[in-house]
């Protein structure tokens, strides 16, 4: 049989299951102390003051933004390449949002772009530490400072990566973290906000706060459908689901049927009402288990990142990722640029290994957005990179595999060249 290999996978710690039946048995999946235990050993792992708990990442970031209240209309700049709710969360919050372009070796904001983007209503910049890599953090808080701008850090995907010896999300005033099933720390669902600051933290727990407590059933179909999706993605799971569905859609030209599982691009204001409610005991009991093990988790993918760098060098068709000499990128995704990404990835699914054409959305393209975009042609130019399974749930031996096959399927491809615009510099050493 065909032995497959999803691109994703769902980190779970052993004992989890247990701990929540006990947490629900004694009546606390909604509310109950592992909701503080959880806010405080995540801000002493980040060596911060302040750490609160949201109903989604998006929702945490949403608090900062309110929190800071400033006037309608501010400017507040992201990265082209990102998550398209996060900048839509700040267009609902009154702001406008400003792209500007990536480095288009390490995906992240390019901060030779900044200061063309800078006007006089310019408050924010959200530097996104995409796919675990950290931004290059000094150059971007140095035209922070210079213009007298906040710095809200989006680390959805950078748990425990470092820059300079010190962890992503601690160089700003805010920074906002995801708990969503496939996020580094998988609660299935939920975020985080960390500050230093006294008061801004104060306001932003206000505001989470506020919001009304999930019910019971809420927090069990949430967890249900996280179990569910994650059994979708297990070994067998995964062959006997998925793959049979990717495989027969490999033949019919390009079809990447998960984008009918993500959420539908489109306008967010009101805020629907799911995200309305406050983190629950039930998710900060899994939050804990995970934060104890997060490190040993993140140096699997890192392993396995280094893995695959060094058996991908020499392909001459593609370009594995490249990262700052003093960062600890955490490998969210192993994201590589090739000359055919879409002959690539339909071959690979064919001999069992699902790769993902670009995770994340290219924001200057979406019509939603269409009011503020300029052209950003690095970040335009990384349609059809692709996403190699990096996903600490992996064995050597899958690593293995995933190497033995796209130095397989890779051999007839054209070799990459890197074109386009702009001057930016491949960081001067590889992972
Ligand atoms: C870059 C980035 N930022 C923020 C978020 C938002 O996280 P959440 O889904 O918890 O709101 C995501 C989610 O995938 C993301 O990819």
């Amino acid at each position: 049989m065909i032995r497959t290999i999803a691109r994703y996978g769902a980190r779970q710690v052993p004992g989890t299951t247990q701990a929540l039946l006990k947490t629900f048995l004694r009546g606390q999946g909604v509310q109950g102390p592992a909701i503080r235990q959880f806010e405080e050993k995540f801000a002493a792992y980040h060596g911060v003051r302040h750490a609160i708990t949201a109903s989604y990442g998006r929702m945490a970031f949403y608090y900062i933004l309110k929190a800071l209240d400033l006037p309608p209309g501010s400017e507040i700049i992201f990265p082209a390449l990102t998550f398209w709710v996060i900048p839509e969360i700040a267009r609902v919050a009154g702001l406008r949002p400003v792209f500007v372009d990536i480095n288009p070796y390490t995906y992240n904001l390019d901060p030779q772009a900044l200061p063309a983007a800078i006007t006089g209503r310019t408050r924010i910049i959200v530097p996104t530490h995409l796919y675990g890599q950290p931004c290059d953090m000094d150059p971007i808080l140095a035209i922070a400072k210079q213009h007298g701008l906040y710095v809200i850090e989006d680390c959805a995907h950078a748990i425990g990566a470092t820059y300079r010896g010190s962890k992503t999300g601690t160089f700003g005033h805010a920074a906002f973290f995801s708990f969503q099933t496939l996020k580094g720390l998988n609660t299935y669902g939920g975020g985080m906000a960390i500050t230093n600051d006294d008061r801004l933290a104060e306001r932003i727990r206000q505001l989470a706060e506020a919001e009304p407590w999930p019910s019971t059933r809420e927090i069990i179909s949430k967890l249900l459908s996280g179990y569910l999706q994650r059994a979708f993605i297990s070994p067998y799971g995964f062959t006997f689901s998925l793959f049979p569905a990717f495989y027969i859609a490999s033949f019919f030209g390009h079809q990447d049927l998960t984008r009918y599982i993500w959420e539908k691009i489109r306008p967010l204001d009101p805020l629907p009402s799911a995200y309305r409610r406050r983190y629950s005991n039930a998710q900060a009991v899994i939050g804990l288990k995970v934060l104890e093990v997060i490190d040993k988790l993140n140096a699997k993918s890192q392993e396995h990142a280094r893995r695959l760098t060094e058996g991908l060098k020499e392909i001459q068709s593609i370009l594995p990722p490249q990262t700052l000499p003093y960062t600890s990128p955490v490998y969210y995704q192993y994201c590589i640029r090739t000359s055919d990404p879409i002959t690539l990835s339909r071959r690979a699914i064919r001999r069992g290994i699902d790769m993902e054409i670009m995770h994340v959305d290219i924001c200057t393209r979406l019509e939603l957005f269409a009011p503020y975009t300029s052209p950003c042609p690095h970040a335009e130019s990384t349609e059809g990179t692709l996403q190699l399974p990096v996903y600490s749930g992996l064995q050597p031996e899958d690593i293995r595999q995933i190497l033995r096959v796209i130095q397989d399927i890779s051999r007839d491809l054209p070799p990459l060249t890197m074109t386009g615009p702009g001057n930016s510099q491949a960081p001067s050493r590889n992972i």
